[in-house]
């Protein structure tokens, strides 16, 4: 049988402490549930029907993984590797706090070959507005300590920060490049509702500083290639894991609040800590339309700096984009917020400040 390649993520919803702004599926106070959270995920992992797939790239994300005891997490990766057929050169990705672990030694010898590491800023009363548990000289302990084990490093980083200016922005840059991660998340800050930051009055930077911010990451980050809005890598170093999601290619998630995409299936299970424990195996299903994972396709691939390759989007959906979308990109190259070649159509400096209204204009 032709094995299909295949991407895993799976979710560990602990942190240490909640950040203010942060509304992803994550317990700073369910410590209680580490073991039983992790029998859950066996249970799911162990569940799942292997045999088509063949497996490049796991992603531990969360959540802080690290929060979770090595032990723990050295059984969900014996777990994965007993079920599936893993190739020698997968990525397998963790996401981690500096605050919660010092030394990540441990994870390159469980198997992890990348780290992806939540430092946000380099000053200090950023770091304090932002709620985070680490400081900037915290931060540099652990990557100094990760940087001589593991080759590949993401560091990820936020602005339009409360009170940030653009210097500050431009310093924590600087530090960034001199560090020399293979690999930079840059996020722009989401107010969410819901959080602390949804209930604060924020001095937040105004529209045209947090352009300015987005636009001199490129300038300073010399050597790496922006490959998607929000990642910059040195060249061979961008996130495989991720590229999956941004290309609508197979993946699977476990764990709860997890989502998969198989075919023209997309699963999710259930969202809530207790509800997953409960049943790990439960699947909320939804049957994509075409029209939706046509949309999808293009928005997902619009964030990527390449943009939507016109020959892979007739070979997945059988019809040429250029004429589905004949006014909609006439309208956009003209206003110079796409740009359209014989192969691709990509978003244009210009298109990337004003996205969402770009693609709302594919959503069919
Ligand atoms: C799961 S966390 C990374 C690992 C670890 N939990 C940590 O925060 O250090 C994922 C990343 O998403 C980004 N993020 C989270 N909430 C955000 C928000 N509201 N706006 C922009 N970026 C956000 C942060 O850069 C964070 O490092
Ligand atoms: S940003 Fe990371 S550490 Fe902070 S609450 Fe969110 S997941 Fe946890």
């Amino acid at each position: 049988m032709n094995k299909k390649s295949l991407g895993i993520y799976v979710h560990i919803p602990f942190c240490q402490r909640k950040c203010l702004y942060c509304d992803f599926n994550s317990y700073d106070h369910k410590n209680n549930l580490k073991e039983t959270y992790t029998k859950a995920l066996i249970q799911e992992i162990g569940a799942f029907c292997a045999e088509e797939y063949f497996v490049d790239s796991i992603f531990f994300g969360g959540g802080t993984p690290t929060a979770l005891p090595l032990p723990l997490l050295d059984e969900i990766l014996g777990a994965i590797s007993s079920k599936f057929t893993i190739s020698n050169d997968a990525e397998i990705s963790c996401e981690t706090n500096p605050g919660v672990l010092k030394d990540h030694s441990p994870l390159r010898e469980i198997g992890f070959n990348r780290l992806s590491m939540g430092m946000q800023s380099t000053h200090d009363e950023e770091l304090k507005k932002l709620g985070r548990i680490h400081t900037y000289d915290e931060f540099l302990v652990s990557y100094d300590n990760a940087h001589g084990v593991f080759e590949n490093i993401n560091i990820d980083t936020m602005f339009a920060l409360p009170d940030q200016t653009v210097e500050s922005w431009k310093t924590t840059l600087d530090r960034v490049k001199s560090l020399d991660p293979t690999h930079v998340s840059c996020y722009s800050l989401i107010v969410e509702e819901g959080t602390p930051f949804g209930e604060m009055e924020l001095n937040l930077p105004q529209e045209d500083a947090d352009r300015e911010m987005y636009h001199m990451i490129e300038n300073i980050l010399s050597g790496y290639y922006k490959y998607e809005i929000s990642n910059f890598a040195k060249p061979g170093n961008e996130c495989k894991h991720n590229n999956k999601y941004w290309q609508l290619m197979p993946y699977i998630g476990f764990g709860c609040g997890a989502h998969s995409q198989l075919d023209n299936t997309r699963f999710s299970n259930a969202y809530d800590i207790g509800e997953y424990i409960k049943n790990p195996l439960y699947k909320d299903i939804t049957e994509l339309s075409k029209n939706d994972k046509i949309s999808e396709y293009i928005f997902l691939g619009l964030r990527l700096t390449q943009g939507v390759n016109k020959q892979q989007f007739r070979k997945l959906f059988g019809q040429d984009i250029d004429s589905l979308f004949k006014d909609v990109i006439k309208k956009h190259t003209l206003a110079q917020t796409l740009i359209s070649d014989e192969n691709h159509i990509a978003l244009t400096g210009r298109g990337i400040d004003i996205s969402n209204s770009v693609m709302a204009d594919f959503i069919l």
